[in-house]
């Protein structure tokens, strides 16, 4: 790949603005000054580095990132009310641009503004798919925390399957354990609007707090503080789409 093609993939700018940085010599490979917009780089994913006005960066041919979403934050693409999950990442990430008619870098999925946890970005229209199908049934977890003590009736609701307002079939839980008196472990295989929200609601219950901690394989740890991010590895990403 040449050197101009590599930095605007990355989100660096214009292509215009990319032969500038190269020509001012700010880009850098592999730790040397790179004067020439042509050079031909042998761009491997998650390996090859280069720095843009300093700015150490490693290519990715896909963008596939978890971030520890905190609340206050919109998923969309056009956040209305909060300021959108997108601010969160470096400039490089929020100006990569898409392929065809893909808008770049965008959240697999939603997170209400007011839940906090594990948010999945990519630019790979095909993971974002995959991820996202019902037909999959990807499991999610979700720590709840409850207005209400929760009972054994509750739980064995959420199990049996509760009837929402906008479908007459059944949705259930694929797990849901009690924790304590207020706190509820939940996994849900489907991802409908609002729905650990409209389940609690549905057995009499009401949700506080709402914090996503899995999605299929891959667990929220602690080296992501709330508000931060970080690249998935190759191996999460397979593991993610069911290759691992
Ligand atoms: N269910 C909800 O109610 N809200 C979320 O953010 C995610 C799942």
């Amino acid at each position: 790949m040449y050197l101009d093609q590599l930095i605007y993939s990355q989100g660096f700018g214009t292509r215009r603005h990319c032969a500038g940085l190269i020509a001012a010599g700010l880009v850098a490979v592999e730790g040397r000054a790179c004067l020439d917009p042509a050079a031909e780089i042998a761009a491997l994913s998650g390996v090859t580095a280069f720095a843009v006005e300093g700015q150490p960066w490693l290519f990715h041919d896909k963008a596939y990132l978890l971030l520890h979403k905190p609340a206050g934050y919109e998923c969309s693409q056009r956040p209305g009310a909060w300021p959108g999950v997108h601010t969160l990442l470096p400039a490089p990430l929020r100006q990569r641009p898409g392929g065809g008619k893909s808008p770049g870098v965008q959240a697999v999925g939603r997170l209400d503004q007011d839940t906090t946890g594990l948010l999945l970005l990519s630019d790979d229209g095909a993971f974002i798919h995959r991820m996202s199908s019902p037909r999959h049934h990807v499991p999610k977890v979700y720590e709840v925390t409850t207005r209400h003590p929760l009972d054994d009736v509750q739980v064995g609701r959420l199990l049996a399957g509760v009837v929402l307002d906008d479908d007459p079939r059944p949705v259930r839980a694929a797990a849901a354990r009690a924790v304590d008196e207020r706190h509820l472990q939940l996994t849900l295989t489907e991802g409908k609007y609002h729905q650990v929200k409209r389940m609690l609601a549905a057995v009499g219950n009401r949700v506080e707090a709402l914090h996503r901690s899995q999605v299929g394989p891959l667990v929220l740890g602690p080296e992501v503080p709330q508000g931060r991010w970080r690249w998935l590895t190759a191996e999460e990403v397979a593991g993610l789409m069911g290759r691992g």
